[in-house]
């Protein structure tokens, strides 16, 4: 569309007003605050119209950008937006859970959409790399590799790290998957494929039957069949994907270990987007206890490695705050000068009591050297309208 503006100088300019248009799906204050906030990170001359569904930005030569990179954006200059078309290869029900992101019900799970939107606002470019020191379902591995970014992920669960590599290495190895289907599903054949990812497939089948048949008192065998076609057909689909809008993934290298003891290069990072273990508000050893043990873990061994669950009482939460101290003093060191650091954390309320942790993460990084750019919160309505309050904090070196 041409419009005809007046400059300062009184002279008729004509110039060109391109409309994006938000997805239907967009509900949320903080969404609409992030949704500006990545196209301002590609232009900054934006109107926002129609309550706040639609916007104009004027004199963008980026067009073909923003439709790849764009999270919140169902259209943009009429065109429809890749994240749109990408949602769309989905097996499940929920939106977001498109592609491989479903695997596993992992609670506490990042929403795809806001890594996508965040890896925009801190402006990471293709080629670049990401840390997740926590990657637990690997969240923002995948969406950092559809972006064509690599990115490092650890993780001190073996489950965590065996479904965060699922997610994003099996799309290399999908016709192995296939032609090894009869031994794993029906131990037909004398031999399993000798590929560890493909290994991998099928164990993390293996660990979402343990956890329907726990928690939903489902029979392990049909759920185990039911799991495994569910994610052969999700990765056929990221593999249709990929071709269809000529993805360049991204590297994905994900680490087993406790983040306070694995060395990464100094100043080696181009951005960071995690959301630290919260044990307090939620025990990832208990919650994943069925599968863990499956894996062969001594539970009450590995608690002294997780962040978290340390200790009782007051004292877990002293034994928690050392700890992640330790990891921002790693996170800080391994970010290259000048670069960002998202770090996505909610308030609890321990012995009655709420605790501003955001602010208390706020204080340590502001010691340790980190610039506050953006404290934004994000509060969202569950399951019976209960609300969650989650804190989004922006940080720069
Ligand atoms: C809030 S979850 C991360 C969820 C993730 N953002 C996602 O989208 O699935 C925190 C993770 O920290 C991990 N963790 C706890 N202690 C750790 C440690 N010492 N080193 C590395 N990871 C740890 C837990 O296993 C858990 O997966």
């Amino acid at each position: 569309m041409e419009k005809t503006i007046t400059t300062t100088n009184k002279n008729k300019v004509a110039v060109s007003v391109k409309k994006l248009k938000l997805l239907d799906n967009i509900q949320f204050i903080y969404e609409l605050s992030l949704a500006r906030l990545e196209l301002q990170s590609f232009n900054p001359e934006l109107k926002v119209m129609n309550d706040f569904r639609e916007f104009e930005i004027l004199n963008l030569n980026n067009l073909e950008e923003l439709k790849t990179r764009l999270a919140y954006f169902k259209t943009v200059n009429g065109d429809y937006s890749d994240y749109y078309y990408l949602q769309k290869f989905n097996q499940t029900k929920s939106v977001n859970q498109f592609l491989t992101h479903w695997i596993y019900p992992y609670k506490g799970k990042f929403h795809p959409q806001m890594i996508r939107a965040l890896l925009n606002i801190i402006k990471i470019k293709r080629g670049e790399t990401i840390l997740d020191p926590f990657v637990g379902s690997g969240t923002a591995a995948l969406e950092a590799q559809l972006l064509g970014i690599n990115s490092i992920g650890i993780d001190i669960s073996l489950l965590c790290v065996l479904i965060s590599k699922v997610k994003t290495e099996s799309i290399d190895v999908i016709d192995e998957i296939i032609k090894y289907k009869d031994f794993y599903l029906h131990r037909k054949g004398k031999n399993g494929s000798e590929d560890k990812r493909v290994q991998n497939f099928y164990k993390v089948a293996e660990m979402m039957a343990h956890s329907d048949t726990s928690r939903r008192g489902q029979n392990f065998e049909s759920s185990y069949l039911h799991d495994s076609l569910k994610m052969l057909a999700s990765v056929e689909d990221y593999e249709k994907a990929k071709k269809q809008f000529k993805l360049k993934l991204g590297k994905t290298e994900i680490i087993h270990g406790d983040v306070r003891k694995i060395h990464l290069k100094e100043e080696s990072i181009d951005g960071i987007i995690t959301s630290p273990p919260y044990s307090i508000a939620l025990n990832y050893v208990a919650n994943d206890a069925h599968s863990l043990q499956a894996l062969g873990y001594n539970l009450d061994q590995i608690k002294e490695d997780f962040i978290g669950v340390r200790g009782t009482g007051l004292d877990r939460f002293k034994l928690y705050e050392e700890d992640m101290k330790k990891v921002y003093d790693k996170m800080f060191n391994v970010l290259k000068k000048g670069k960002y650091c998202v770090i996505i954390i909610g308030n609890v309320t321990f012995q009655g009591q709420e605790i501003d942790t955001a602010q208390n993460v706020i204080n340590y990084c502001e010691k340790i050297g980190f610039k506050t750019i953006k404290k934004m919160e994000k509060i969202i309505y569950g399951l019976y309208n209960v609300m969650q309050k989650e804190y989004i904090l922006i940080f720069q070196k």
